[in-house]
């Protein structure tokens, strides 16, 4: 039986965190995950001295869970969110989080909240995201003995309001990640990286900043919360590689990949992308992929006193990059047949 829904006004939802019913919450201790379960505590009471506020160790992971035109309650991919996860943990020594319990965990906490699952066409969806912290206590630089794995999940409204219309970023001053150190993971130290710079980009008018290759500036890698697509004069989709291993490897971006070459018969290359390339007007289509917006479309890069205007330009979004947001959302809501196993039946 369908469970009421709660009496909140779904279309004027934005991006920000309202409490709902349940988290989930699962401690690891003395080697090895408890049970874990749903909690109605909403907060987390930790020593003073647990590592997450010496050493940093936290991951993450943002997925969303959403309801289909024919009422059920999806989510997409999360066997990539749980293998990314446990990616995370093992590159900053923290215990994985096991991805089939991850999986369920996620089932779990997103059926408890069914009544926070926004109907279909309201533009909003339930975010799903799962963290771990170090909660054991540490004084010398060192991993944590003990750690939290939870769930936190709310409704949010569409990342863009007002439709899909091409924003502007900048090449800013700072980076994002070190060469060969943890941008290809996602960990809060990333973000607390880029705030600074990302605070300049809002200020500047931008939405966003093209973050360079942090060795050597000259190769495009990823936005702050999304990575990027290009689109050549011949129409092939140029997906930038990292040689420093610090691009974030976007669940969004390897669906989009797959859809572009399978589904619509494009030709994709994935290769370093030098920034030369987009100062030489040599791509037509510019867009920036993630869970938050899919695909965002780019009309135009600044670099100091140089200004790259894509072809597609500030006020249209180019026709691969809206073939490509459409196929996308095709899938994720059921109107169009992807791979199997893509969307998750969560209720
Ligand atoms: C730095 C960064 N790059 C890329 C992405 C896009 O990844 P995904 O498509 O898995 O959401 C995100 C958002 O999760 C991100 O924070």
């Amino acid at each position: 039986m369908a469970v009421e829904k709660r009496d909140i006004d779904w279309g004027s939802l934005g991006f920000a965190y309202r409490p709902t019913d349940y988290s989930y919450v699962c401690n690891y201790k003395d080697g090895a995950w408890e049970e874990g379960g749903l909690t109605t505590d909403h907060t987390l009471t930790l020593s003073e001295c647990a590592g997450i506020f010496h050493y940093c160790q936290e991951v993450f992971e943002g997925l969303k869970a959403y309801t289909t035109e024919d009422g059920r309650i999806v989510c997409f991919r999360p066997d990539l969110n749980a293998s990314r996860m446990a990616d995370s943990a093992r590159r900053i020594v923290m215990p994985p989080f096991p991805e089939d319990k991850f999986i369920e965990a996620v089932k779990m906490v997103v059926k408890a909240n069914e009544a926070w699952v926004p109907p279909f066409g309201s533009g909003a969806t339930l975010y799903v995201r799962p963290f771990m912290v170090a909660t054991g206590n540490v004084i010398g630089v060192a991993p944590a003995d003990e750690y939290q794995f939870r769930i936190l999940v709310t409704p949010v409204g569409p990342y863009y309001k007002g439709g899909v219309k091409p924003v502007a970023l900048q090449v800013p001053e700072y980076d994002r990640a070190a060469p060969h150190g943890t941008g290809a993971i996602k960990a809060g130290l990333n973000y607390a990286m880029s705030l600074y710079p990302s605070v300049l980009a809002h200020e500047g008018g931008f939405a966003d900043n093209m973050f360079l290759d942090p060795q050597t500036h000259t190769y495009v890698e990823e936005s702050g919360g999304a990575n990027f697509l290009f689109v050549d004069k011949e129409g092939t989709l140029v997906v930038p590689q990292s040689a420093t291993n610090s691009i974030l490897p976007s669940i969004t971006r390897r669906s989009l990949v797959q859809v572009a070459q399978d589904m619509l018969g494009m030709t994709v290359v994935e290769r370093p992308v030098k920034f030369a390339e987009v100062e030489a007007g040599d791509f037509v289509e510019c867009g920036m992929c993630g869970t938050a917006a899919v695909i965002s479309p780019v009309g135009k890069v600044v670099n100091g006193d140089e200004e790259i205007v894509f072809a597609s330009g500030m006020e249209e979004v180019g026709p691969v990059m809206k073939k490509l947001r459409e196929t996308l959302t095709g899938i994720q809501s059921g109107e169009i047949a992807g791979p199997e196993g893509w969307v998750v039946e969560i209720a």
